[in-house]
């Protein structure tokens, strides 16, 4: 394989970018991209040394936490921080169970089931709308929404895409309005009601920042953790021996899940832009160039992770990068952690012979989100 034949937007690519990060990190590891002008880092100290260095940042588009740079990015973080707190995730535990057990009670007689459908989708939507106290009836409404955003963080461009994009932020504009002001008027237990009150030095959330931050809590809440369920129980299914040790030594769990997302990482790249010029290595990057810090590919570098292309769950240390480094490390990993724990130990201590159905299940069509469309399982 040679350089001409990377292009992320192809399906050989989306389907197993494993082995073109594989020729980037070797001979092109700070790649730049004519054709669109991007780029691309593949090494797990570059990735780490430019997601922590404050000369690289975001253009800020919106008032989402994700996009701002410091001041404003410290003093978001620092409220969003007040209302997520380790306790509201703890808290959500007993909750993540019986949801979990609740989704597969409805398969178990069956037979079968498709574990991102009936599983890997429900829970972490259902999970985080309930802590932001979204209605359970307008979760498919959220659902339509937040697939078109999406879409449009794909690295594919297209003004389709960008027009539904458009019309979902209005519908979600609309709904969180509502919301936001039903709550300040009547707030209640839950996490938008936190967000309203959280108050650090004399500063609160404006509303628009109150509506950025939510949409995005829900986007983030489960369009990721969909790709860590449904990921990570494809990649056991494909290791029987890992399978088998964790099946009988479910006390792995937390290690197993790290393993998983450093294996088939839910996010695989994170985007940043060059603040102003700097010279890396040699590279001279221009005030305004956009970076693709491709952590997916930085999760199988050989020189952090021994063997990296094997699934090892009891890995340590595990350094992975899926859930980003620096100051905008997610926020919601101790959920995330959670859910996965939960759900895929459930459903290999319920559904024991889980077994796959179809020899080769389909990713979705995106790039950056990575998770399976569908993934049919016998049991
Ligand atoms: C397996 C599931 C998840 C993965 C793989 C994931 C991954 C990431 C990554 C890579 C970033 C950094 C982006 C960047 O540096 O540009 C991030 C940021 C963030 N994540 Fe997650 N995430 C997951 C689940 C969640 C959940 C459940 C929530 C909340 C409910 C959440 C909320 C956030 C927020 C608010 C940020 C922005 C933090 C900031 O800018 O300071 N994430 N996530």
């Amino acid at each position: 394989m040679d350089l001409r034949q990377f292009d992320p937007r192809t399906p050989a690519f989306r389907a197993n970018p494993y082995p073109y990060y594989a020729m980037l990190r070797s001979v092109a590891p700070i790649f730049y991209w004519s054709e669109w002008g991007i780029w691309f880092l593949t090494r797990h100290d570059d990735c780490t040394a430019l997601a922590r260095d404050n000369r690289f940042g975001n253009r800020p588009t919106g008032d989402s936490i994700l996009f701002q740079n410091p001041p404003d990015h410290t003093r978001m973080r620092g409220l969003m921080q007040r209302a997520f707190t380790p306790r509201m995730v703890e808290k959500q535990r007993a909750h993540i169970q019986f949801i979990t057990d609740q989704l597969l009670d409805r398969v178990q007689d069956a037979g079968c089931m498709d574990v991102v459908t009936d599983l890997a989708y429900p829970l972490p939507v259902t999970v985080i709308a309930a802590m932001l106290g979204v209605p359970a009836a307008d979760h498919a409404k959220f659902h339509s929404w937040s697939v078109a955003l999406v879409n449009s963080l794909d690295l594919k461009r297209d003004a389709q895409v960008d027009e539904r994009a458009a019309q979902a932020t209005a519908a979600f504009e609309e709904y969180f309005a509502h919301l936001i002001a039903k709550r300040r008027a009547d707030p209640q237990d839950d996490l938008l009601s936190a967000l309203i009150a959280a108050e650090a030095a004399g500063e609160k959330l404006t509303t628009s920042e109150l509506f950025f931050n939510s949409r995005l809590l829900l986007i983030a809440g489960y369009e990721t953790t969909v790709g860590l369920i449904s990921n990570g129980v494809y990649a056991l299914l494909q290791h029987p021996e890992q399978r088998h040790r964790l099946q009988t030594e479910p006390q792995h769990i937390a290690s197993a899940v790290e393993e998983l997302l450093r294996f088939d990482a839910p996010i695989q790249m994170v985007g940043r832009a060059a603040l102003q010029d700097v010279e890396y290595k040699g590279h001279h990057f221009k005030d305004g160039d956009s970076i693709g810090l491709m952590t997916g590919a930085a999760n199988r570098d050989p020189c952090r992770f021994a063997e990296p292309d094997r699934l090892d769950i009891l890995r340590t240390p595990n350094p992975h990068m899926a859930f980003g480094s620096g100051i905008h490390y997610c926020l919601g990993a101790p959920l995330a952690r959670l859910e996965g724990q939960i759900a895929i130990q459930t459903l290999f201590k319920r559904m024991p012979q889980l077994a796959l159905a179809i020899d080769k299940p389909l990713y979705r069509d995106n790039y950056v989100f990575r998770g399976l469309q569908s993934l049919p399982a016998s049991f």
